[in-house]
């Protein structure tokens, strides 16, 4: 069981590693049009990125995600797949990705280990993928969706950040999508990180809007399929397809928090949605093979998780942008 337990009782058995702030996309949601990436020695290195997953799953964390930036741009992830997937006491080792690699890496990743993919897509529009992602090509994803599920990747589950007024016209089609192929998939309100303005404001749309277009074609229920994530699953009678749905603003499930996040400088982020966190790098790089310290370190850092985030979609922020965070 997770020796790390916060001061609100919530246990933390999951872990989100970024490994990259670079990504082959530009999603408007996620980072600026000319983002500024990280030099190479700010960046954990591979070692030290293994080093700190063993640290957590010796604590007792059963669940690692790895993060971006996209970390299939990262040439040495399947290597890192392979170093973390054979940690004693890990039950599953997965991974977010925005699939454009897959078509190459979906086979080497199964075999170094990973367990389970989520992809994000939002679109099924070639012209509006462009747009969203400032020039990712839709087809590539696609691609690589099928080449994970030929490399025998199950519950393979889709990412959709809706949008209203871009992309929520296409709800429907992304669930047929999905349908086609058994996969799931999560319907995201947006979140406020990075720069917020009016624009981005002005196109939140709440998850139970969302239900709403879905229920006109599929009537659903509310699922108990978990995934020790922040989505809430919904069933359709005629399909094995979950609907998820990740509410940062209308549901807010902190309460039920069981993660941390390590973003790509090494820093142990306690909270999406707050900055409270604890410099890892730093005694990882001063006292290289100490892991003891560097548990001690994490389990004092868990007393400073907060209670939730304050996000509203008019309102606060958090200046970091999703990439550096990896979500
Ligand atoms: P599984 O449940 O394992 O499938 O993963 P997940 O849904 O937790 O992870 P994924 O990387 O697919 O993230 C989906 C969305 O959930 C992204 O928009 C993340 O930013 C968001 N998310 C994940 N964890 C948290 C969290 O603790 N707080 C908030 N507000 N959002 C989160
Ligand atoms: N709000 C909600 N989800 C986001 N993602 C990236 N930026 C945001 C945001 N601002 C999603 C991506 C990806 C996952 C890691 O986070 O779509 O699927
Ligand atoms: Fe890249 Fe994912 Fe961010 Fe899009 S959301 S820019 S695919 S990291």
């Amino acid at each position: 069981m997770s020796q790390l337990v916060d001061r609100f009782g919530r246990r933390v058995e999951y872990l989100r590693l970024s490994v990259t702030d670079r990504c082959d996309f530009r999603c408007v949601y996620c980072m600026g049009e000319n983002p500024c990436f990280l030099p190479k020695e700010q960046v954990l290195s591979l070692e030290e990125l293994a080093w700190v997953a063993q640290a957590f799953t010796e604590l007792g964390v059963k669940k690692i995600r790895l993060t971006g930036g996209e970390p299939l741009v990262r040439s040495d992830c399947v290597q890192l797949v392979s170093m973390i997937s054979s940690l004693p006491g890990l039950k599953e080792l997965s991974m977010t990705t925005n699939g454009s690699r897959l078509t190459r890496l979906a086979k080497p990743l199964r075999e170094a280990g990973l367990n389970r993919l989520n992809i994000s897509l939002d679109t099924l529009d070639a012209e509006r993928f462009s747009a969203l992602t400032r020039n990712g090509k839709l087809e590539r994803v696609i691609a690589g969706i099928d080449a994970a599920l030929d490399a025998g990747f199950q519950r393979i589950k889709l990412n959709a950040v809706v949008l209203k007024g871009q992309n929520d016209a296409e709800v429907l089609d992304l669930v047929d999508f999905c349908r086609s192929r058994s996969l799931n998939i999560a319907f995201i309100e947006e979140m406020p990180l990075g720069e917020m303005d009016e624009r981005k404001q002005s196109r939140h749309l709440s998850s139970d809007d969302v239900r709403a277009i879905i229920q006109t074609k599929y009537p659903l229920t509310l699922s108990d399929a978990r995934t020790a994530g922040p989505a809430r699953y919904y069933d359709m009678a005629d399909s094995d397809c979950h609907i998820g749905f990740i509410s940062p603003h209308s549901h807010n499930f902190c309460h039920e928090c069981n993660r941390v996040r390590v973003t790509v400088e090494g820093r142990l982020l306690l909270c999406l949605g707050n900055e409270h966190s604890v410099d890892l790098k730093a005694i990882v790089r001063e006292h290289p093979g100490d892991i003891d310290r560097l548990k001690q370190a994490i389990i004092d850092a868990i007393e400073l998780k907060p209670l939730k985030h304050h996000f509203t979609h008019d309102g606060t922020q958090v200046l970091r942008f999703m990439n550096v965070t990896g979500g």
